[in-house]
């Protein structure tokens, strides 16, 4: 069952290329100029009734729809709000016809996401659900429905539902920003190539992932790892934290990198370990700048960063570099070595990787 993998989750890490393979096909028209989605068949002038568009999920699933912000705001220029679903459904949430609503769920299960689906429908809104369960109950209950091709994920860590998620808010931003006229021919076609090559990237990011092995064991004794990262690179290390907290029981934390000055400095000492995700050109001289600040204070700090930026080792005490791509897609990158650290962080520590304690797979309770 496991493939030869020790553990379900090192096999679904590496299922990964093949899952994005078979998340994007059939979402193309023939040329490859544009994305296809048959079950929305939306006009313009159903997307330009939406005025805000409000993503709603837990936990890696609200990751995901953090990333779904920045890209469908940086492409349609629609404004979207993401929630916490346990916190959407028990206040009174400004949600109506002209809101289009989008629940994230693997399972289609987790009844909060469930809960935030009905409050929406019941207030006016159209919802649309990503999910990787068909027949799960956020699937037969949403609006409309785009499936994750991540296949069963069995590991409590989710990995290949996470990047499918976020491969699917690309292809929707596209599509929305398609309909809304709001980017180039040309910024399509190249986001739609950059797409088309990020699973031959991820796998070879996956043949190196002995050189990541090495620096759990430089973590798995520490009290306490940060990660910092802006832009884009801000939500992959909240996912990277939640990672690492959930299987390896490491106290992490993940900031915005420019708010370390406004508390968390006052956290690092010497040998504190950081994660720097430093891929957003337009802000790395801020990301090395705070760089410089935690390592005026010991810290210990391990870089990512695109494969053009070979000089931050300059910079950081160890680095990890990704294959090049556009900057808004970074994100299905950099999560690799993060979810490959958390693994053998774990499985240093002897954990019990796929199941890890006091969690579910599936979060059925409120
Ligand atoms: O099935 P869902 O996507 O709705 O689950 C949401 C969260 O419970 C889930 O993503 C959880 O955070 C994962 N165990 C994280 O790895």
């Amino acid at each position: 069952e496991k493939n030869g993998y020790d553990h379900f989750m090192l096999k679904e890490i590496h299922e990964q290329p093949t899952a994005l393979q078979k998340t994007m096909t059939g979402r193309f028209n023939k040329e490859q100029k544009s994305v296809e989605f048959d079950e929305l068949q939306w006009s313009t002038q159903q997307v330009e009734q939406w005025d805000k568009i409000t993503i709603v999920a837990c936990g890696t699933a609200y990751h995901a729809g953090l990333i779904g912000k920045h890209v469908i705001e940086e492409l349609t220029r629609i404004p979207v709000d993401v929630e916490v679903a346990s916190e959407f459904r028990y206040r009174r949430p400004i949600v109506n016809e002209k809101t289009l609503v989008i629940v994230v769920s693997q399972s289609g299960e987790t009844a909060d996401t469930l809960a935030a689906l009905r409050q929406s429908q019941h207030l006016g809104a159209q919802v649309l659900a990503i999910t990787n369960v068909v027949g799960s109950s956020i699937a037969r209950e949403a609006d409309k429905v785009l499936l994750t091709m991540a296949g069963p994920e069995i590991a409590v860590a989710s990995t290949k539902a996470y990047t499918t998620q976020v491969l699917t808010f690309y292809l929707l931003g596209i599509y929305l920003a398609e309909r809304k006229q709001s980017i180039s021919k040309e910024y399509q076609d190249q986001l739609l190539e950059s797409i088309a090559e990020i699973p031959n990237k991820m796998e070879e990011i996956l043949e190196h992932s002995s050189s990541i092995r090495w620096y759990s064991e430089s973590i798995k004794d520490a009290n306490s790892v940060f990660f910092i990262g802006r832009g884009v690179d801000f939500p992959v290390s909240l996912e990277g934290s939640l990672k690492l907290k959930e299987i390896s029981y490491i106290h992490s934390e993940a900031y915005a990198a420019g708010e370390l000055k406004h508390g968390t400095l006052a956290l690092i000492e010497e040998g504190t370990p950081i994660i720097a995700l430093i891929t957003q050109e337009e802000v790395s001289e801020k990301m090395l700048g705070n760089i410089k600040e935690v390592k005026a204070r010991g810290a210990q700090v391990l870089g990512i960063a695109g494969e053009e930026k070979m000089n931050i080792w300059e910079y950081v005490d160890e680095c990890c570099y990704i294959p090049n791509t556009l900057s808004i897609m970074t994100p299905l990158l950099t999560v690799i070595p993060l979810q490959l650290i958390s693994y053998y962080t774990s499985l240093a520590l002897g954990n019990d990787v796929d199941k890890p304690r006091n969690l579910a797979k599936s979060v059925t309770v409120e």
